[in-house]
């Protein structure tokens, strides 16, 4: 193991197992075709029950002909591989910090363990992303163009995806559109170099998006790993082209009040090729107050939980990211009734 930070090193029971990797033939792949190009509500209510399916019994499903262009993706992969094949003494003129939330580090714990990756945060806020105007070093190696192109995208998309969701609760197609007016949503570009110890080390240690949802866009090398709800077996979702990995988060589990429920993944590393993947986060204004929807509880489905304040979720979630600390990281859960 020679040289490697011990830092990395999961404990036994969260290390991946060699060798072994399921394929996931049960994540299921939805066309959205019907929701861009069909009027008809009969049409988009078969294609909501599909959603509404796949959040309810895999938190996780990928997505084909959902509109993105492929164009648009290429060109954000593009100044991703640029910018991480960049010595390290570049990337951290421009790294991230308690004040920039734009940026780049290489020191993410998960649960306290240290990620085998490096990340570059692009904050989005509608209708742009920001960079801040003076910062020319930033400018200089990501290209802001792409970046803006491909959020607006994602908006696009988020939004679909968000309405279906709604409409698969039963609840008006625009029921949760007005808690993404602030949206604190950011785009992560997530390099993971080759590692000398890949069955120790995870490139993202087990963990639940917090947001509301998130849409990844992974390469053809593959690792992602989602926890499968009939048995906890870790579950390899399959690299198929131009389609996206949607996953509900916390937040979407507490507005369900757990009818869907943010599931566990994982990201696997290998030693001998690099990966490259981006997620959307598409995250609420920083001030809502989530709870369960109102219209979801009633006698026979108490609420489960506490509002909680989402902008304070959010800065307590970032700083424990900085640094290895003592106490468990802040959780849904604590907001239980
Ligand atoms: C994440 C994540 C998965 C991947 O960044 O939250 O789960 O494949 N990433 O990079
Ligand atoms: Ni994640």
């Amino acid at each position: 193991m020679g040289e490697v930070d011990p830092a990395f090193i999961q404990a036994l029971e969260h290390r991946p197992k060699p060798g072994q990797t399921i394929k996931a033939k049960g994540i299921p792949l939805i066309d959205l075709s019907p929701a861009l190009e069909s009027n008809s509500r009969a049409a988009l209510e078969i294609l909501a029950a599909e959603i509404g399916d796949a959040c309810e019994n895999w938190g996780f499903f990928q997505v084909i002909n959902h509109g993105v262009p492929l164009e648009a993706r290429q060109k954000i992969d593009l100044v991703s591989r640029e910018f991480f094949a960049l010595p390290k003494a570049e990337k951290r003129k421009v790294s991230r910090d308690e004040v920039n939330p734009t940026g780049y580090y290489d020191t993410e714990h998960t649960k306290n363990v240290r990620d085998w990756k490096e990340v570059f945060d692009v904050t989005v806020q509608v209708p742009t992303v920001i960079h801040d105007p003076d910062d020319k070093e930033m400018k200089e190696m990501i290209n802001q163009e792409a970046c803006e192109e491909y959020a607006a995208e994602m908006q696009k998309l988020a939004f679909n995806l968000l309405e279906l969701i709604a409409l698969s609760l039963g609840l008006k197609k625009d029921r949760l559109n007005g808690f993404f007016k602030d949206q604190t949503t950011f785009i992560r570009l997530n390099y993971y170099p080759p590692c000398p110890i890949p069955d120790l080390a995870l490139g993202v240690g087990r963990h639940k998006d917090a947001g509301a949802l998130t849409i990844l866009a992974q390469d053809e090398v593959g690792g992602i790993q989602v926890k499968r709800k009939t048995d906890g077996e870790w579950i390899l979702v399959k690299p198929t082209p131009d389609a996206y990995i949607i996953n509900v988060g916390d937040i979407i589990q507490v507005w369900s009040n757990e009818k869907y429920q943010s599931v566990e993944h994982r990201v696997k590393v290998n030693s001998e090729k690099e990966r490259f993947s981006i997620p959307f986060f598409f995250n609420p204004a920083f001030y809502t107050m989530v709870e369960p929807l109102e219209e979801l509880v009633n006698e026979q489905n108490p609420s489960k939980y506490k509002a909680y304040s989402w902008g304070k979720f959010l800065s307590t979630r970032k700083l424990s990211n900085y640094k290895k600390l003592d106490v468990e990281n802040i959780q849904i859960h604590h907001f239980k009734n």
